[in-house]
């Protein structure tokens, strides 16, 4: 066996389901029926009928091998999208040379590690703490050491990377950011992504900027920054040591498709292309089509943020007289400070409401003296929107019980 395969921590929701086991939901005062589940961030909302048009058109596709670096049109409808949603100067991006698919964003950000850390424990793999477990994971099982930066709320549950000392950046081989953050939701800021640029070209690292949140955003005027666009903006137009991460998943509701990408440095992707060759994820064809079609509209991802807004806006109405509770930058949770133990919160609430929600501890690890999960839980505004609002007026309940 691989040793380090002793170092993965179970998945949150494997810590989620032993804390509920001990207790009967809809047992409490309330007796409550039927359950409601705000805790996996799994998207609900209808697939496009295009998409799912094109696939069962294209099925006879099934007969091919996929080509690990995918069709030449489908990585030329990514560097558009990237291009268009960016606003990245045309000559940036070269489909041949930036841009590979990926079967989702998790296999990616898991299987980028392998390819390249040089198994050695002094390498560190930073990322953001609280943090999607996929990260942490995958710097274990390269035989490097994951090194955890905190986001906490004193800092709008952003990085501060000039924090960060001159010799971890000196052993950081990859660096995750999570924009907008999966559980926070806030995004880092352009003149952040600037900042850390300049440390990766002083330090040369890799920034692996997970932005598979990036297509549900409240304000139509302003999208989250990406780090491509920041790059280009700070003049490393060759988007040197930058790498970004993007998947169908949330953007269309395709989590079951397995379609992403990965864009940036050439080098990068020239490696990490050879790797993927052994790897052995490419794409189906099919679900290449498909997602060609995916990429090139905008009208349904529109159509999607309405539809998350409005969940938004109601259970914070719901919320904010009894708990401070506000619309995060962009992504679909809502990160809650709660005024108990983040466990006790979860479990009270899942016995008394028979509504489950994540303890923020189950998705953070202590770094620096604290557990900046603890004393939060983490909220995912997938079911429709009526379910939203029951679960809410009962989380509401419950938290007036506390006070
Ligand atoms: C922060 C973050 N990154 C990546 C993923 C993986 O998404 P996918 O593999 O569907 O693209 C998720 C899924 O929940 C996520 O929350």
């Amino acid at each position: 066996m691989n040793p380090d395969l002793q170092k993965l921590q179970p998945y949150p929701f494997e810590k989620l389901n032993a804390l509920k086991a001990g207790s009967q939901s809809g047992t409490g005062q309330s007796a409550r029926e039927d359950h409601i589940a705000l805790s996996i961030g799994e998207p609900k909302h209808a697939a496009p009928g295009f998409v799912l048009d094109s696939i069962t058109r294209n099925l006879g596709q099934i007969n091919r091998y996929p080509l690990t670096r995918g069709i030449t049109e489908l990585r030329e409808a990514i560097a558009n999208w990237l291009t268009r949603r960016f606003n990245l100067s045309d000559n940036i991006l070269d489909p041949e040379r930036h841009i590979l698919p990926v079967t989702g964003t998790r296999e990616a950000l898991f299987s980028f590690a392998q390819s390249m850390i040089d198994h050695n424990e002094e390498a560190l793999i930073l990322m953001p703490n609280p943090f999607y477990q996929i990260y942490e994971g995958a710097a274990f099982l390269a035989g490097a050491t994951p090194c955890f930066y905190n986001t906490i709320k004193e800092n709008n549950y952003l990085p501060d990377f000039d924090a960060i000392e001159a010799d971890t950046w000196r052993r950081c081989r990859i660096i995750y950011i999570c924009t907008p953050g999966n559980p926070t939701g806030s995004v880092i800021s352009r003149q952040q992504l600037i900042r850390l640029i300049e440390l990766s070209l002083e330090y040369d690292f890799i920034i692996a900027s997970d932005e598979c949140y990036s297509e549900i955003y409240f304000d139509e005027g302003s999208p989250p920054v990406g780090l491509l666009e920041a790059s280009e903006e700070m003049g490393n137009t060759t988007l040197k040591n930058c790498i970004v991460f993007h998947s169908l998943s949330k953007r269309s509701n395709l989590p079951g498709m397995r379609s992403g990408f990965v864009a940036g440095d050439e080098e990068i992707i020239r490696s990490y292309l050879q790797y993927r060759t052994y790897h052995g994820c490419a794409m189906p064809p099919v679900h290449q089509t498909a997602s060609i079609e995916a990429w090139n509209d905008e009208t349904h991802v529109r159509h999607n943020r309405t539809l998350y807004i409005k969940k938004f806006k109601a259970v914070i109405d719901i919320l904010s007289p009894v708990i401070d509770v506000s619309l995060p930058d962009a992504g679909f949770y809502i990160w809650l400070n709660t005024p108990i133990d983040d466990e006790i919160f979860t479990k009270d609430l899942f016995f008394q409401q028979n509504v489950t929600v994540l303890p923020g501890s189950y998705l953070s690890r202590k770094s620096d003296g604290i557990n900046p999960g603890e004393n939060h839980i983490r909220m995912a505004l997938v079911a429709p929107l009526d379910e939203c609002i029951t679960a809410a007026d009962r989380i509401k309940q419950y938290i007036q019980t506390l006070n």
